[in-house]
C-alpha cells in the first residue's frame, strides 16, 4: 500500500531511526561525491501555491541526485489553477507520475490530493503544518547534540504551521517543548490537545518567552507573518514584538544552545541579526539537511 507524509503522525516511531540512518548515508555519500541513484526513471511532481527556496530546490536536486526527475508545478499555469477538481487531478496525476509533493493553503486539500492518488503524497507545507521542515530539523538537532531524547527545544513566536509540526514531533519522541506565543496566536487546539495528551516529554505553552527558553538545549523561531498573511502585517509586527530570539534572550538558555530557523528569516523582527548570524546559529546546515532528509523520505516512499 502506498504511504503518505501529510503530518508527522504519518510516521511510526520506528521510521525515524530509518529515515536519520538513510539521510547520514546518503550525505556521506555524497560529500565523498559517490553517486546514488536509487530513483533511476522516478518522476515527482511538484504543486506549488505558494512561494519556496528550499523546498523546490532541494526536492528538485533530490530527486536529480537519486537519478529522477522532478517536474516544477505552477498550479497557476495549470488546469488545477483553472478549477479541475482535486479527484480528477491526483486519479490521473498518478497514471504519469510516482510521486507528489504539494505545497499549498489548506491541510484539507493535501489530503484531499492523497486520498485521490494512487501514488505517494508528500506535505511540502499547508497553513497548518510543515512535516518536512520539522523532520530536517530533528535530524541537525541528532548531528548537532548527539541526540534529541530528552532535550529542551523552545519554540517562540507564530503559533503558525512549524509550531504545530513542532508539537506532533514531540507528541511521537522524547524531546521536552516549550512553546511562547502572544495571546491569540496559540498553535492549532485540536493539535495541541492530542499532542499534551500524547507527549513523552511534555509541551507547555508560556507567554512570557524568558519562561519558555529557561535552560533550553535548541532555540527555535519563524517569521510572524506567514505566506498567505501578508494583509495582516502591521498588525502582526506590533503584537510580536517581545518574542525576538536576541543576545538577551538566548543567555536564559544553556550555554551550549544552538539557534533554529527554518528560513527565510527577517532580522530585527523575530530574530536578531546578532543571533542569526552568530556562533551558536546552525541555521544554513539546518537548511542544508533539507535535502538529505528529503531523499530519504523519496527513498522510502518512492
Ligand atoms: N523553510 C522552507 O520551507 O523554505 P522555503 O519556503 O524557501 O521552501
Ligand atoms: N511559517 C512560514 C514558514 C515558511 C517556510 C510560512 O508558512 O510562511
Amino acid at each position: 500500500m502506498k504511504k503518505d507524509l501529510l503530518n508527522i503522525y504519518d510516521l511510526e516511531p520506528a521510521d525515524f531511526d530509518i529515515i536519520w540512518k538513510k539521510a547520514q548515508k546518503l550525505k556521506t555519500s555524497l560529500k565523498e561525491g559517490r553517486s546514488h541513484t536509487s530513483l533511476k526513471g522516478k518522476t515527482l511532481g511538484m504543486i506549488f501555491d505558494k512561494s519556496s527556496t528550499r523546498t523546490r530546490i532541494s526536492f528538485e536536486v533530490g530527486m536529480y541526485q537519486l537519478g529522477g526527475i522532478a517536474l516544477f508545478l505552477n498550479s497557476r499555469d495549470t488546469q488545477i489553477g483553472r478549477g479541475e477538481s482535486i479527484s480528477d487531478s491526483a486519479q490521473m496525476m498518478s497514471r504519469y507520475l510516482n510521486g507528489i509533493m504539494i505545497r499549498t493553503f489548506s491541510q484539507k486539500s493535501v489530503e484531499d490530493f492523497a486520498r485521490w492518488a494512487s501514488i505517494p503524497v508528500i506535505n511540502g507545507l499547508t497553513d497548518l503544518l510543515h512535516p518536512c521542515q520539522i523532520l530536517s530539523d530533528l535530524f541537525t538537532i541528532k548531528e548537532k547534540k548527539g541526540s534529541y531524547n530528552k532535550l529542551k527545544i523552545a519554540y517562540i513566536g507564530d503559533g503558525n504551521n512549524i509550531a504545530n509540526s513542532w508539537i506532533e514531533a514531540a507528541a511521537r519522541l522524547p524531546i521536552q517543548l516549550s512553546l511562547a506565543c502572544p495571546d491569540g496566536y496559540d498553535p492549532d487546539a485540536k493539535i495541541m490537545a492530542k499532542g499534551k495528551k500524547e507527549a513523552k516529554e511534555g509541551i507547555t505553552l508560556y507567554r512570557d518567552p524568558f519562561e519558555a527558553v529557561k535552560k533550553a538545549d535548541v532555540l527555535y523561531t519563524d517569521v510572524w507573518v506567514s505566506m498567505g498573511q501578508e494583509s495582516e502585517d502591521k498588525e502582526r509586527k506590533k503584537i510580536f514584538k517581545n518574542y525576538q530570539i536576541n543576545k538577551k534572550l538566548l543567555k536564559e538558555a544553556k550555554k551550549d544552545a544552538i539557534v533554529m530557523h527554518c528560513l527565510p528569516a527577517h532580522r530585527g523582527e523575530e530574530i536578531s541579526a546578532d543571533v542569526i548570524d552568530g556562533s551558536q546559529s546552525v541555521v544554513i546546515d539546518q537548511a542544508e539537511n533539507r535535502l538529505h532528509v528529503q531523499k530519504a523520505v523519496l527513498e522510502i516512499l518512492l
